[in-house]
């Protein structure tokens, strides 16, 4: 009996010692001094890592690692859509480049609408007429260009995609599964199916090699933009455009050019706040809502309390009611970005609500959610030891876009022109609305469709970035980026923990409060519906974050647990 208790004692204190010592390593590897990736694929912050220690920058890091997940994330990652950076440099200079895709020239107002007017969610969502014109390629290559270290050449930067395209890649769980996920819709389009299906399901540590990505990656790596946007890879874009009623031309492949936009800024408690402008609505409704939670005394609040969880909802439900206004391409339309950021005016939209009571959302006719599509989009982030910090939310809208490779090719087709504003009122995939006649982001040729992309990086008073954070999740990104920053800024929690913390959602229509599983208790959920609040479960996930904190002259980094089997995905030395 002794000598038993002896031996429980002695694995007792084993198991202590084994779990410190994991502990440890699991602390030293989320943070490190030279630099850090964070990124859906833990693959692709490898190459950022590797990008660093051979003496790149964060922007060269940030666009191999972009390259390598059009490879190892294809349901995102993909170099068939569009996106947004947000940087700060070592320098103190705050950049944006807006990479998003754009209508094509032969685009029409009531395209996704049937004849008896009504919005056809099946042809915005899985035709080929849902492809706007691929913004990737050319963003990532102009930051390489403008922003690279000089160090590394485009061959260099590329090598390790094209490697993991033309020789394979072993896929994790999570990867697997969403293939699995996706197989009845992947059988559709035999191009994606000869890729993507295979007899039996994919299973973790399965190989999946892409010959025609790797192919396509090559004529980049040697052309530059011709590689995509002319030649072979255009000429397999248009084709496969010509055969399925598509609408992009080789003049629209062409004339696709990233552009440069002043980043949306605002101030925070004393931080600078850097954000995406339009056509995102991110960074105008980032900054509107901490103006507006500037006001309260949100570090006293504990979050989702009742208390926390109402106000962010009221503030939430002021700008999203904007946001259906206000906003669309900045090429096309005159956006109020000074109005919507200044204090000012989020004191007087203060003046609609009520601590006491939830205020009604106006009743206009909105599109239902969709909550069981994974929204997929996906944040990958890069700082270096310079002081660079850069930011890239990247996407072909929903997962794996409209489910179609381009054939010969190897990449998903973005399914982006959903993200406008097909009829006045009526909601998009993320129920989203545009009001207006037409509203401000009704479909043109040429324009870019209204994004919640917000990548975003919140600088010191030093001008030296110590957060960068951004979200896939369509219109759950916005409020998941606020509810990151609100965390780290008034909570004082690291970027991971905020991150994981459970998080709630709203935006003015469907006038709800959508709330994760763990988000609060029934106690809460009693004094939010005594308040007049709707609460609705979320099936899935309110978005999935990530990011990089630079603090006391480490990186820490963040990287979402939700819809991840795998655990982090970042990388850091
Ligand atoms: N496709 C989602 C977004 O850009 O907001």
């Amino acid at each position: 009996m002794k000598n038993s208790y002896k031996t429980f004692i002695r694995n007792f204190i084993s198991l202590l010692l084994c779990i410190l010592v994991t502990w440890q390593a699991w602390e030293v590897s989320r943070e490190s001094r030279n630099g850090a990736v964070s990124s859906t694929s833990k693959i692709a912050s490898d190459v950022g890592i590797d990008v660093l220690k051979k003496g790149g920058n964060a922007f060269d890091a940030i666009v191999a690692t972009g390259f390598a997940l059009a490879v190892t994330s294809p349901a995102n990652g993909n170099i068939g859509g569009g996106g947004f950076l947000v940087a700060h440099t070592a320098s103190g200079k705050s950049i944006s480049l807006d990479f998003r895709e754009k209508a094509p020239k032969l685009s029409y107002e009531s395209m996704f609408l049937n004849e008896n007017g009504e919005y056809d969610r099946t042809i915005a969502l899985e035709s080929h007429k849902s492809s706007g014109v691929p913004g990737t390629v050319n963003g990532l290559l102009k930051i390489l260009k403008d922003y690279g270290s000089g160090n590394l050449s485009l061959q260099e930067i590329l090598a390790p995609a094209i490697d993991y395209a033309e020789n394979g890649f072993v896929l994790n769980r999570t990867t697997a599964r969403s293939f699995n996920y996706y197989r009845e819709q992947f059988n559709n389009d035999e191009g994606t199916k000869r890729i993507f299906v295979k007899d039996q399901e994919w299973k973790q540590g399965d190989i999946i090699i892409q010959k025609d990505l790797a192919e396509t990656l090559k004529r980049i790596s040697e052309l530059g933009n011709a590689g995509f946007y002319d030649g072979e890879t255009a000429n397999l874009i248009v084709k496969e455009m010509n055969d399925n009623g598509g609408l992009i031309s080789k003049q629209d492949l062409l004339d696709y050019n990233s552009v440069y936009r002043e980043p949306v800024t605002g101030t925070y408690k004393g931080y600078k706040i850097i954000s995406m402008g339009p056509p995102s609505s991110g960074g105008a409704l980032i900054v509107q809502m901490l103006n507006m939670l500037e006001n309260f005394d949100v570090e006293s609040m504990k979050r989702n309390s009742t208390e926390f969880v109402h106000l962010l909802t009221e503030i939430q439900r002021l700008a999203y009611a904007d946001r259906a206004t206000h906003l669309g391409d900045p090429d096309f339309w005159d956006n109020p970005i000074a109005m919507l950021t200044s204090k000012e005016y989020a004191k007087e939209r203060l003046d609609l609500i009520s601590m006491e009571k939830a205020t009604p959302s106006l009743e206009i006719a909105h599109g239902t959610w969709n909550n069981k599509e994974s929204i997929e989009t996906t944040h990958y982030s890069v700082m270096d030891k310079a002081g660079n910090v850069a930011g890239i939310t990247t996407t072909i809208n929903l997962s794996y876009g409209n489910k179609k490779v381009v054939d010969g090719a190897g990449f998903f087709l973005n399914n982006e022109m959903d993200d406008f504003s097909s009829k006045p009122g009526v909601g998009n995939a993320f129920g989203l609305i545009g009001l207006g006649i037409p509203p401000a982001n009704a479909i043109q040729p040429f324009k870019r469709p209204l994004s919640s992309m917000s990548p975003t990086i919140v600088v010191n008073n030093n001008n030296e970035g110590i957060l960068t954070v951004g979200a896939a999740g369509g219109s759950r990104i916005i409020t998941a980026v606020l509810q990151t920053i609100i965390s780290v800024l008034d909570h004082d929690l690291t970027v991971d923990k905020a991150i994981d913390t459970p998080r709630t959602h709203s935006q003015w229509l469907p006038d709800q409060i959508f709330y994760e599983e763990d988000s609060f208790n029934q106690k809460t959920i009693k004094e939010l519906q005594e308040l007049n609040h709707t609460l609705k479960l979320v099936e899935y996930r309110i978005a999935r974050a990530h990011g990089i904190q630079f603090k006391n002259g480490k990186f820490i980094t963040g990287s979402d647990k939700r819809g991840s089997l795998d655990g982090s995905q970042a990388s850091t030395y």
